[in-house]
């Protein structure tokens, strides 16, 4: 079985969501002629009933409509109302989040759609990240499958469990490029590559949307944090940006892009500023990008405080200011800050806001309720609630999905054979380390309504697979802290039993997610030292990794044969764990961030520029000793290269890989015109194809993927770009032809005018099992 993505596979995903009444302008024109009709917020039959109601509001209830809290649990400083209530019954609210359950939306909604004067019902939300109740893997976790239907999948089980509670809006995808794993937040993305995260971004909004946004069970999706959060410099939480518009198109632009043609109802504006203008009151991102080249008719949605957070940032010395440049650069709504609600009426009669932007912002959030069905069916059904969630079907799903996360970074003999897949036979297994019992944090950051009791534990998984009296289990340390009898305690438990396995890592709410980003990538506390000493024992050591990044683990990955990154698996973190580590289940996760060495090589990302002075025919294991070696662009005390690539991971069994073949070296230029929305990815223009066999003797699944390079264009290109990736499964010994049909947009840039276009250039391809290898073939590309 294969399941394709490459430019041409995603455009189909692409094509059926793709905006209605797009404009043109701007640096990149785009044409929208033959888009198909589609039901959401671009549904045109909805705009008589949006123009019908807006006519009867005055100016408070419209800014009422832009106005947003957060009723629950607060995951950011307050504003310290709570007059909730009063406000909705005045119409002074639109949406409100963080409440978790139908009796309390029903609650809030009654008091909208009974007691204010139109009866506008609220829209509720919530961060539903990686599922609601049934937990999958953490974001990182689910684009390492690099598997997008079941991502798409397990984003329906999230909106038809959320949807079930009467939250009807969810902040998610976080469609972020990380390329620094310091950054805590990488844990909630989809690493580090626009291509890939463009393919998880609309899986994920087709997913909660459904094929139909005003069904029961689907809900709205956001795509945060427009945009380039992810490259907050020294990877702070929070922190300024500097991004040229080139690498802001190429880099951090297309999965938004992705998201808005797969139909996202609604875009969140980051915290970050973008070269000093902050990204929640940014005229060129939120109003020349996203309205007039990508023609998105959607919400925008400030982030938590963002709007007031623009005075520290320094553009604004007041409230009333702060409201004033961030609606006007387009965000439409106010989350938490309160200052829509303080400000925007009289900024409109003082003449600084025009009433029509607040009639065209106003107009937007009603047609996301009327695009939702919420006039229609306001309320949670409190009787059927429960039955939305922990379906069997959806544990299963996410058990698949924890399996498929998993990637094996190393597996070599011990002493003569991989030591993993563990012998079925009987044998002692010691389980060592703080998370091999630690259900929260199994669910990962961003929970949702995930509860610790709804995990299977990696030690509840294990003792039943190989019975309580073959299994030693010690904490050994904790994430942080633990004591010298601690440690004892474990190498006395790993001197008893034939295999050890390590469960390491971060804490899953401390150190990662928002606001945890880490200037040391090492294990946390003492676990380093637990590590050390349990490997000294000379038993054979698995060490299962959980964590939200890459962790700089050099040592680790010099003495321990088995490593296994298992990011936070999510409810079914246990069994999809033993079944691998037992080889019921085959791993096939690869990495979508390069894992790095050390801290200093950060940030680190595969589609990097060349430089000038490439450092690839020198020694780097060792300090420069010649000019030859030293005169290039390295680091006197490490490699460049990461630990492990992006794009890499191992199975129990191994593949090889034929050379690269193209159907043609010549391509001409001029009948190559490619569009950035996806359009021209319709086209095939070249096929590329390798032959991958099976070289081992059990069943696998392997991620082939395919990198272009080009050379002599006006701006210098990545040494590597994935431009399509496909999941195969072969049998032992067997051999397939894998074949990728690339569009024009498979080779083109971002141009020296700022303009998406194929340039005549040099053009090597390579289809590997990850970015740092596979068989080159070149290609030519005439004028
Ligand atoms: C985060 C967002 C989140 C919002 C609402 C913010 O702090 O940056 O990702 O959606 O809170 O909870």
């Amino acid at each position: 079985m294969i399941r394709k993505f490459s430019a041409a596979a995603v455009l189909c995903i692409v094509l059926a969501w793709r905006p209605l009444g797009a404009q043109t302008g701007g640096a990149a024109s785009v044409s929208h002629s033959a888009v198909p009709a589609r039901t959401g917020i671009y549904d045109v039959g909805l705009d008589v009933k949006v123009e019908a109601l807006l006519g009867k509001m005055t100016l408070e209830e419209k800014v009422g409509q832009l106005v947003q809290y957060s009723a629950g649990q607060p995951t950011g400083p307050g504003t310290g109302r709570t007059d909730y209530n009063d406000m909705i019954a005045k119409g002074q609210i639109g949406a409100l989040f963080n409440i978790s359950t139908a009796k309390e939306t029903n609650a809030y909604q009654r008091l909208a759609v009974e007691k204010s004067r139109l009866h506008i019902p609220i829209v509720f939300g919530l961060d539903v990240i990686h599922g609601f109740r049934t937990e999958f893997p953490i974001p990182l976790g689910l684009a390492s499958t690099w598997d997008p239907p079941l991502v798409e999948k397990a984003a329906r089980v999230a909106a038809s469990e959320a949807s079930a509670t009467g939250i009807r809006w969810t902040f998610s995808p976080m469609v972020d490029i990380a390329r620094d794993a310091r950054w805590g937040r990488m844990a909630e993305g989809a690493g580090e590559d626009p291509f890939l995260g463009s393919a998880m971004a609309s899986a994920y909004v087709h997913g909660y949307q459904g094929s139909r946004l005003d069904a029961a069970d689907s809900v709205a999706a956001c795509a945060k944090h427009f945009v380039g959060y992810g490259a907050a410099e020294g990877g702070r939480d929070y922190n300024s940006t500097e991004i040229s518009e080139h690498t802001l198109r190429q880099v951090y632009l297309p999965p938004f892009h992705a998201a808005v043609n797969a139909g996202s109802a609604t875009i969140m504006s980051a915290f970050n500023s973008i070269n000093g203008v902050p990204a929640s009151a940014n005229p060129f991102t939120l109003t020349q990008v996203l309205r007039k080249e990508w023609g998105f008719r959607g919400v925008v949605d400030s982030d938590w405080t963002s709007i007031l957070e623009t005075i520290a940032h320094g553009t604004a010395n007041d409230g009333a200011t702060a409201a004033r440049k961030s609606f006007l650069a387009g965000v439409d709504m106010d989350m938490v800050s309160s200052l829509y609600h303080d400000h925007l009426a009289a900024l409109v009669r003082s003449g600084q806001v025009p009433q029509a932007n607040i009639d065209e912002a106003a107009r937007r959030v009603l047609r996301l309720k009327f695009a939702l069905g919420l006039f229609e069916r306001p309320y949670a059904d409190e009787a059927h609630e429960a039955e939305a969630m922990l379906r069997p079907e959806s544990i299963s799903l996410a058990r698949t999905a924890a399996e498929r996360s998993l990637v094996l970074l190393k597996n070599e003999p011990a002493p003569d054979t991989p030591i993993l897949p563990l012998a079925g036979g009987v044998q002692d297994i010691a389980l060592i380390g703080p998370l091999a019992d630690d259900p929260p944090s199994m669910l990962g950051s961003w929970a949702g309504l995930g509860r610790a009791e709804d995990v299977v534990s990696f030690h509840a998984a294990l003792a039943k697979h190989v019975g309580e009296q073959h299994l030693f289990q010690v904490k050994g340390v904790g994430i942080t802290g633990g004591t010298d009898e601690d440690l004892a305690a474990a190498v006395e438990s790993a001197r008893k039993a034939a295999v050890v396995i390590l469960a390491l890592g971060e804490h899953a709410g401390e150190m990662t997610g928002e606001a945890t980003s880490r200037a040391h990538l090492g294990l946390p506390g003492r676990q380093q030292e637990l590590l050390e000493k349990v490997v000294a024992t000379g038993k054979p050591v698995v060490l299962i990794l959980f964590s939200g990044r890459p962790l700089t683990l050099p040592w680790a990955f010099d003495h321990v044969p088995a490593v296994l990154a298992a990011w936070f698996p999510g409810i079914q973190a246990g069994p999809a764990l033993v079944r691998t580590l037992y080889g019921e289940s085959n791993p096939s996760g690869k990495l979508v961030v390069s894992w790095p060495r050390s801290v200093g090589q950060e940030p680190l990302y595969y589609n990097a520029l060349s430089t000038g002075r490439p450092a690839d025919k020198a020694d780097l294991s060792k300090p420069p000793s010649t000019g030859a070696d030293k005169y290039v662009s390295r680091y006197i005390d490490e490699q460049n290269s990461p630990q492990f690539p992006f794009g890499y991971g191992l199975s129990y069994t191994t593949f090889r890989y034929g050379g690269t073949e193209l159907n043609t070296k010549q391509l001409k230029a001029s009948t190559l015109q490619a569009e950035p929305d996806g359009v021209s990815q319709s086209r095939t223009v070249l096929t590329a194809s390798a032959e991958v066999t099976n070289t081992g003797s059990r069943a696998g699944e392997e991620v082939v993927q395919i990198y272009v390079r080009l050379q002599g264009t006006s701006v210098a290109q990545p040494v590597r770009s994935l431009k399509g990736f496909q999941r195969v499964s072969l049998a032992p010994g067997e051999t397939r032809k894998v074949t990728f049909a690339l569009a024009p947009d498979a080779f083109a840039l971002w141009n020296d005018g700022n303009q998406f276009a194929v340039e005549p250039v040099k053009v090597t391809v390579w289809i590997g099992p990850d970015s740092a290898h596979g068989a080159a073939a070149a290609l030519e590309i005439l004028p």
